[in-house]
């Protein structure tokens, strides 16, 4: 090994986790490995440099441009592998994103995360049940959703948007029972107007990921579930910008016709589209 990383290894020596201490060490070592494999430039250098204080520059409350940046680096989607190995029939995880936004309204089972509904616009029932790997109920599984508008933005980065419009926290019922109205997700591209969208466009990539919602599922002494659904057919499937589609996530829709139990149960007089999930949550 190079003099100059050794003495930069031995330089962390006091840390005393010995976790924390591999994560520095193993950083300074392959961080020099790079440098030297690609014969890294002062110019490529103060580039690279550049490009970091702009992406820490472009964050801010309601925008995460690291996240991003890991996002289209393939590295969340890396992390979720190494870190969520799959048992047999647990719904599977995929990246968290950079627009979740905690502590939203705790809204009634059945309820509505839109804020207004277009003449044109039916609602989607999004309904299943929360349950183990044994296929039992949850109860009171906590449920956080997140998605765009018909705009292909979320609130928060929107201003025409109220907050805390398409996202909510609903409530598992006795039987795991959840029912969600929500609207028909579109793909939608990542923000382009910051050094990661230099990096996409410097590199002929696209911005694109396919028509999703988010989910966030945790239950007491269960594995956090965070998850996204998919829509089936959607054009971007196969090349989603951050690399997060897992087949077992990709669901179908149906249009269903008006009903009286529909609209007494839930509040919907027109026809609807419905999407049917179940989420296998893990026990720890
Ligand atoms: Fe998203």
């Amino acid at each position: 090994m190079n003099k100059l990383t050794q003495d930069v290894i031995q330089s962390f020596s006091g840390i005393e986790n010995p976790r924390h201490h591999y994560l520095m060490t193993a950083l300074v070592q392959k961080l020099h490995e790079y440098v030297q494999e690609v014969q890294l430039s002062p110019e490529e250098w103060e580039i690279a440099i550049r490009f970091l204080t702009a992406t820490g520059q472009k964050c801010h409350e309601q925008r995460q441009e690291y996240i991003l940046l890991s996002d289209v680096l393939g590295v969340s989607m890396l992390v979720d592998e190494i870190n969520h190995q799959q048992h047999e029939n647990q719904t599977p995880s995929t990246v968290f994103g950079p627009f979740f936004i905690p502590d939203m309204p705790v809204r009634e089972y059945g309820a509505a995360i839109f804020k207004t509904l277009e003449p044109d616009q039916l609602p989607l029932l999004i309904t299943g049940r929360v349950v183990d790997q044994d296929l039992q109920p949850i109860e009171y599984a906590k449920i956080e959703i997140w998605q765009t508008a018909e705009n292909g933005m979320y609130s928060g980065q929107d201003s025409q948007q109220e907050i805390d419009n398409l996202r909510g926290i609903f409530f598992s019922q006795v039987q795991g029972e959840y029912a969600i109205q929500s609207l028909l997700p579109v793909s939608y591209q990542i923000p382009s107007d910051g050094p990661v969208g230099d990096l996409l466009n410097f590199s002929k990539r696209h911005f694109w990921r396919p028509a999703h919602i988010h989910f966030m599922i945790t239950a007491p002494h269960y594995h956090d579930l965070v998850t996204h659904l998919f829509i089936q057919n959607d054009e971007y499937l196969n090349s989603d910008t951050v690399f997060g589609v897992k087949d077992g996530l990709i669901v179908n829709y149906g249009r269903c016709e008006p009903s009286a139990k529909i609209e007494q149960k839930f509040n919907i007089s027109s026809a609807y589209y419905q999407i049917e999930y179940q989420f296998v949550l893990v026990r720890e």
